[in-house]
């Protein structure tokens, strides 16, 4: 069941609503397509390269970072880089510490296995992880009570690669056996012009400099995003009959998505105007201003905060969200005095 890495059964992650076939034909297969995070690549060439002249399997390896920004890409990569099979799966699929042990004595010397979201893993599934990770040997108990048993059966040397978008969501024993940690970082307009050339080219959508600028600029830092919003403006550069996709085109279609200069949609202005015109800009808990604007907490957490925050509009603290100065200028309204002079302490920190 865990041979092909798009088997779609029951123990894969059905829970992405998003899931879109398209990503898999755009997903780049090699590090020299992979655009853009620089830092993470360069170190991740020398591990590999390092293992690899020793024989042995990567060390484990933790990807953390935003929604889309290219963790599932980066695993297939890196199994593609090391010659190896790649397992795919999921943290709320793994139920039982029984499924879990089945994929991991399924394991190849070498092998990846890929677990996404595993910050969603159940307590009991994740023991198991420990001793596989860090002795490659799997303790199951037999039986109950005084006549419990402890059996170990040892395991292939497997790189485990984890995706989060919440690394301090991970129990810090889980997290202290990655032996490789990489972060994720947002894009630049740049890069992600790069991506959305490299993807209109895949998809035969003929699009000029000054279009592929635009959707890069205000898919807010995401290459997800970026591949998306190619996709809906090809569609209206259609409908308008334009043989190709330009920069007008862009803007237009980008306009009736209601996607603003800078790649904020209704969400996100909703979520800053909450915070100044019911919340003086703050500070208010997350679990407020998600009911106050009918969002989901995690949603928020996960795709709305990390590119508000980048962009200095939202700062956490200790005692809520607060809109900052960059946030009231965007939404058009004046930082009353009193709020400018309570906030700024926060004010330039995006921690
Ligand atoms: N560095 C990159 N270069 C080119 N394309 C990229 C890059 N990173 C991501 N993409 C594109 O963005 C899409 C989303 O990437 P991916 O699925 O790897 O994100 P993710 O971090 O796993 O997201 P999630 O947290 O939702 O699982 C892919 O289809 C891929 O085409
Ligand atoms: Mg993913």
């Amino acid at each position: 069941m865990f041979d092909d890495e798009f088997d779609s059964g029951a123990l894969l992650s059905s829970t992405k609503n998003d899931y879109d076939i398209e990503e898999n034909v755009l997903r780049p297969k090699t590090m020299e397509e992979y655009v853009g995070q620089d830092k993470v690549k360069e170190n991740l060439a020398v591990y590999m390269a390092a293992a690899k002249s020793r024989g042995e399997a990567l060390d484990h390896v933790l990807l953390y970072g935003p929604p889309g920004l290219g963790k599932t890409t980066l695993a297939h990569i890196i199994a593609n880089t090391m010659g190896t099979q790649i397992k795919v799966t999921s943290g709320p699929a793994i139920e039982r510490s029984g499924d879990l042990a089945a994929i991991l004595t399924n394991l190849n010397e070498g092998d990846v296995l890929f677990i996404d979201e595993i910050h969603r893993l159940n307590h009991a599934v994740e023991e198991i992880l420990y001793s596989a990770m860090e002795d490659y040997a799997l303790d199951i108990i037999v039986g109950k009570g005084p006549s419990a048993r402890n059996i170990r059966f040892s395991l292939k040397r497997f790189t485990l690669i984890g995706a989060t978008t919440r690394a301090g969501m991970l129990s810090s024993p889980l997290r202290d056996r990655f032996g490789i940690m990489c972060r994720l970082d947002m894009y630049t307009p740049v890069e992600l012009q790069r991506i959305v050339n490299r993807s209109a080219r895949t998809l035969g959508i003929a699009i000029d400099e000054a279009g592929s600028f635009e959707i890069a600029r205000r898919s807010r830092g995401t290459p997800r995003i970026a591949n998306r919003l190619l996709k809906r403006v090809r569609d209206f550069s259609a409908v308008m009959g334009s043989d190709r996709v330009t920069k007008e085109d862009a803007s237009k279609a980008l306009k009736r998505m209601e996607i603003d200069e800078l790649g904020l949609d209704e969400t996100d202005r909703n979520l800053l105007r909450a915070l100044i015109e019911k919340f003086n800009g703050g500070p208010a808990g997350l679990d407020t201003l998600a009911a106050t604007i009918n969002e989901d907490v995690n949603t928020i957490e996960d795709i709305y905060e990390p590119y508000l925050l980048q962009l200095g509009f939202l700062a956490r603290t200790p005692r809520g969200r607060v809109c900052l100065k960059g946030g009231y200028e965007h939404m058009g309204v004046k930082m009353p005095e009193a709020v400018r002079r309570q906030l700024s302490v926060f004010d330039g920190d995006d921690s």
